[in-house]
């Protein structure tokens, strides 16, 4: 039946596209943009933990969305629900931030070890139980069955020094301390990797309201007592700014620069403000037009936070780790607004492929990214309801960037028309391109006209081959989701081969679409 309706769906795309050429209507009116990628330049190493996930304590995005416990009807894997450690697998997430964000800082990991687990109550998200089910345990045997690295945010907030420094020994220690041969008797023998470790979150705000040299302080002090043992390494990452907070990067760097390995950055995507952030569907073309403009900020961000970091660190060792990203919407009605659910449309697509280009882009600083988060909560990958789930136009991306992962950046220069909407201008394209692990080029080309095509002239400048294969996300409304019953409605399909020739390709670009296209 599903096949039978996917390809009625591709009939009508056919039909519809032929439609247009014979009538010369649309096409007639394709924007046009140029792309030079230099293939001859390679840049720096594109990191694949800037496709990294955050998973909180938050609404479902845990218990529910992951988690479902060993006994349930659902199939699970050790209490974690086997539909999502596939669907996660097939799009390669490399890490995972937890338990928080908000939740990190309130966390005292001891609860969530052993057979006595306290519940408590989530203060941030819904006032709601937390059983503590999930701890130290669960999540790291989780990120195993993912094949992720583990991010774990220690509590600045309102735990201590102390209490972290025992939960790194108790992750990490290969010893016969009193610690390690608790993680023994609790059930696992070997140390975990632990590659990333969060010194707080939100410094500024639900992490203690601290200033910025009281965070800095703070930051050197909880820093100090994160050991590990010899031969292994652990990168701390310390709390960010949010948004165009400077000052806090300022004086992070300053005071921190020689003792953390990364500094945060939160930068949340709203179509409208945090009073009324906009419907995640059923929006128009102004809500498109700025909710893409608005994504596209992040290349400021990213630059002018570098800007800073390169003061203090001109080598570039310490990383922007943008911990936090995606877009924020009024959450969907009826459900808890503590829980922060959002459906998930062909506009978010264009925004994780706007800031994943970015993050590309940047890859000389920003070696990590987190987007907020990976199930049921805001941006999310995946979509669960009892024993179903759907992936999100956002997880197509993502699956779209596999190649992107651990790649090498190639620069790219572009001219292009420009996609205006009321006050809202940008570039009708946005694109990065890369070298892949496979010595393939890569480019990723999106057209954020909601209207027109737009036909753009591919240079590969050093680049060999003949022939582009490759992927289109598109769909017919810009508000296109994917849901229970109809859970292909925005998927990639496989494009026509476009010939390559004297380095030259011509693409035309479907209005609102992500490609992405290999040099073979
Ligand atoms: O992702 C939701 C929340 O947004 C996080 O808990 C917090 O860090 C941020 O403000």
């Amino acid at each position: 039946m599903a096949a039978m309706s996917e390809l009625k769906k591709m009939r009508r795309v056919a039909l519809a596209v032929a439609l247009m050429v014979a009538s010369g209507s649309a096409w007639a009116q394709a924007r046009e943009a140029s792309v030079t990628v230099h293939a001859d330049k390679p840049g720096p190493k594109v990191q694949r933990e800037i496709f990294g996930q955050f998973a909180e304590h938050l609404g479902t995005g845990i218990y529910g969305g992951l988690w479902v416990g060993k006994n349930s009807r659902i199939p699970n894997s050790e209490g974690f629900r086997k539909d999502v450690i596939a669907a996660l697998r097939a799009i390669k997430v490399p890490l995972i931030r937890w338990p928080g964000g908000c939740f990190a800082d309130e966390y005292h990991w001891r609860e969530g070890i052993g057979n006595k687990r306290p519940v408590k109550v989530n203060t941030h998200w819904g006032g709601v139980t937390e059983p503590n089910t999930v701890g130290t345990h669960e999540f790291m045997n989780f990120t195993e069955m993912v094949g992720a690295e583990a991010y774990v945010s220690g509590n600045v907030g309102n735990g201590t020094p102390q209490e972290m420094a025992d939960w790194v020994e108790y992750m990490t220690s290969p010893t016969n301390s009193t610690l390690a041969n608790e993680r023994r008797a609790n059930g696992r023998k070997e140390p975990w990797k632990l590659p990333y470790f969060g010194l707080g979150n939100e410094l500024w705000g639900c992490g203690g309201n601290m200033s910025p040299q009281y965070a800095a302080d703070v930051t050197k002090r909880y820093s100090t007592f994160v050991k590990v043992p010899q031969g292994t390494t652990t990168l701390k990452i310390a709390s960010g700014a949010s948004d165009s907070n400077y000052e806090w990067t300022e004086v992070m760097m300053r005071e921190t620069g020689r003792t953390i390995d990364g500094i945060g950055v939160h930068y949340y995507t709203l179509p409208d403000d945090w009073k009324s952030k906009g419907p995640a569907t059923g929006f128009d073309e102004a809500a498109w037009a700025r909710t893409l403009s608005k994504t596209l900020k992040m290349d400021e961000y990213v630059t002018k936070h570098s800007a800073v970091m390169d003061k203090y660190d001109p080598a570039k060792r310490v990383s922007l780790a943008v911990d936090e990203w995606g877009t924020w919407y009024d959450p969907t009605p009826g459900s808890n607004p503590g829980f922060l659910q959002q459906q998930n449309t062909l506009r978010d697509a264009l925004v994780a492929a706007i800031n994943l280009n970015i993050f590309t882009r940047h890859a000389d600083r920003v070696k990590m990214a987190n987007i907020a988060q990976m199930i049921n909560v805001l941006q999310a990958m995946i979509l669960t309801d009892g024993d179903k789930m759907v992936v999100t136009p956002t997880y197509q991306v993502f699956g779209m960037y596999v190649p992107w992962q651990d790649a090498t950046q190639l620069p790219v220069d572009l001219t292009s028309n420009w996609y205006n909407k009321d006050e809202w201008t940008m570039q009708a394209l946005n694109a990065s391109a890369v070298r892949g692990t496979d010595g393939a080029v890569h480019v990723s080309l999106s057209n954020l006209d909601p209207d027109k095509p737009l036909t753009v002239t591919l240079n590969l400048a050093g680049a060999t081959g003949t022939t582009l294969t490759g992927q289109v996300l598109t769909a017919d409304r810009i508000d296109a989701h994917n849901r229970i019953g109809e859970p292909l409605a925005v998927a990639p399909r496989d494009i026509a081969p476009v010939a390559v020739a004297g380095g030259k390709a011509v693409l035309t670009l479907p209005p609102k679409s992500v490609t992405v296209v290999a040099l073979k």
